[in-house]
């Protein structure tokens, strides 16, 4: 019936919108090619029509305006095209009252129930002379298509078509979808802050490239960066310190939630990440009773790792836990809840498997799944808990064979935070220098030998913060890294070459640039 009552809406705005027009000179548009655009991530298929569309101020934005979701990408479409363009579109506007009496053309955003949408995140974007059609079974695939719309924008206006300016896009079909449902990246808060409109600028970023997780590395030694209220100390005492002896800083809960809301508007999923039972310095000064080494503790503002941990055998540190986890999970949509386990150097290996169990059974009480860093493998885990790969190739193979998903993050060849080579200004250099090339030159369906394809839920491209410290160095490092971690999640093998991405990518310059990006000019491209 749904079915029905969409086709009845497309049907109905084409015909209406086709009767109020009048009749109108067809414009000469300059030769275009769809299939040549710089589209990141590729999509899985183009055709070009060798016409275009003419985006000007007579452009009308059509959604299903009972479907608020909709309406609200149509909305965020049309504030986009005003900061690309200066255009200003009306969404779902009556023909009186567009200006100027008739609208010239018009985008629709339109929710679909065809069978060849049906893949998460599938859409379809058909460009026309007239009209352009966007359509999508899911808000979240319209809205993945409504960035390749934002794409094909150019960035030069042309006004000799008409009396007034018009922005040129080709005209055509894309089909699209994406590879992997997990296309992520993760911000380091912990080691240090980072404040909630960096983190935006960052989560609009990255959407435009179609990634639909930003992980959030929030607690570790040198900082607890988010409010827990039934244990206030821990941002009182243990918010206040970062490496390098800064100020740190923390995210209350209603900021949390800003974050968390305004990833939602733009599909994307925020995963908390409460890093232990290393990595918890920070909690052990403000609640000493957590602390499992026996060593008197002491404010940490350094980088090293692996010498911190939690009593694994105290009840009390399990309630203290369960009331963490409790309101974390309270006040995050996304189904996961990340619980590190990485680097437990310290904790006896019975221990630290004891604990990951009773914190997996926690979080599972709370209705969140569990992600770990790979090393979570050693312990007994349900086989709904997902461990990601970052270092050790035998943990993603036994989670694999567990029937755990693998997250894809291989150190050498997806850490944002390793420098690009020894003249970087930020970074670290543990784990290899990673070129812009290298980081895009492999595929995460083979990279890790002997993983089965169907056990690889997706990619993330971890961004640690021991160097960097403010949104000009955090982007220093990711850009433009990430925008390649994009396309190896998204597009396939068979659609992606160096040769061809780095022309696309040099054509990022004018998106960075006018969004204020410090992004990395390597010399690999011709910027
Ligand atoms: C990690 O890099 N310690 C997960």
């Amino acid at each position: 019936m749904k079915l029905f009552f969409n086709s009845i809406f497309v049907f109905v705005l084409l015909v209406l919108c086709s009767a109020c027009e009048k009749p109108k000179k067809k414009i000469q548009f300059p030769k275009t090619d769809l299939t040549k655009s710089a589209l990141i991530p590729v999509p899985l298929n183009i055709q070009a029509s060798y016409d275009a569309f003419g985006l000007g101020k007579n452009t009308v934005i059509y959604t299903d305006d009972q479907n608020t979701l909709y309406s609200k990408i149509g909305q965020f479409l049309s504030e986009k095209i005003r900061f690309r363009t200066t255009l200003s579109l009306p969404l779902n506007a009556s023909a009186e009252s567009v200006d100027n009496d008739s609208p010239e053309n018009s985008i629709y955003i339109v929710e679909s129930k065809d069978t060849s949408l049906s893949a998460s995140e599938s859409y379809e974007l058909e460009i026309k002379q007239d009209s352009i059609l966007i359509q999508a079974q899911t808000p979240a695939a319209a809205f993945r298509g409504i960035q390749t719309l934002l794409q094909l924008i150019p960035e030069k206006r042309n006004d000799t078509l008409k009396n007034s300016p018009l922005w040129v896009i080709p005209a055509g079909k894309i089909t699209d979808r994406p590879t992997f449902s997990y296309r992520g990246t993760m911000l380091d808060v912990a080691r240090h802050f980072f404040t909630v409109e960096e983190v935006k600028k960052y989560i609009d970023l990255i959407a435009y490239y179609k990634l639909n997780v930003l992980h959030l590395h929030l607690t570790d030694d040198q900082g607890w960066r988010i409010e827990v209220k039934s244990w206030p100390k821990l941002t009182e005492i243990g918010g206040k310190t970062e490496v390098g002896g800064g100020a740190g800083g923390f995210y209350t809960q209603s900021e949390y939630q800003e974050i968390v809301d305004y990833a939602a508007e733009r599909f994307i999923t925020i995963i908390p990440e409460i890093d232990m039972p290393g990595h918890t310095n920070a909690a052990s000064l403000s609640y000493p009773f957590l602390n499992g080494t026996g060593k008197p503790l002491k404010s940490y503002t350094g980088t090293r790792v692996g010498f911190s941990s939690f009593d694994t055998r105290k009840d009390t540190v399990y309630s203290f836990l369960d009331d963490v986890i409790r309101e974390i999970a309270a006040i995050t949509p996304g189904p996961y809840i990340h619980i590190g386990g990485d680097e437990s150097f310290v904790t006896k290996k019975r221990d630290y498997k004891y604990f990951v169990e009773k914190v997996e059974a926690i979080v599972q009480k709370h209705g969140k799944n569990m992600i770990g860093w790979d090393e979570i493998a050693e312990a007994k885990i349900s086989s709904q808990s997902i461990a990601q790969h970052w270092r050790t190739v035998e943990n993603a193979l036994m989670a694999a064979k567990n029937g755990n998903k693998v997250i894809l993050s291989p150190a050498k060849k997806a850490y944002l935070d390793m420098k690009y080579d020894s003249l970087s200004k930020y970074g670290l250099d543990w784990a290899g220098h990673i070129t812009v090339d290298s980081a895009y030159i492999w595929n995460p369906s083979t990279f890790v030998e002997g993983l089965p394809l169907e056990s690889i839920l997706g990619i993330e491209a971890p961004l640690w913060s021991e160097t960097i410290s403010n949104s000009s160095e955090m982007e220093y490092l990711a850009f433009p890294r990430v925008i390649g971690y994009a396309e190896l999640g998204w597009s396939t093998p068979e659609n992606r070459n160096w040769e061809d991405y780095k022309i696309r990518l040099a054509k990022q310059r004018s998106f960075l640039e006018k969004n204020d990006v410090n992004f990395y000019r390597s010399p690999l491209v011709e910027w």
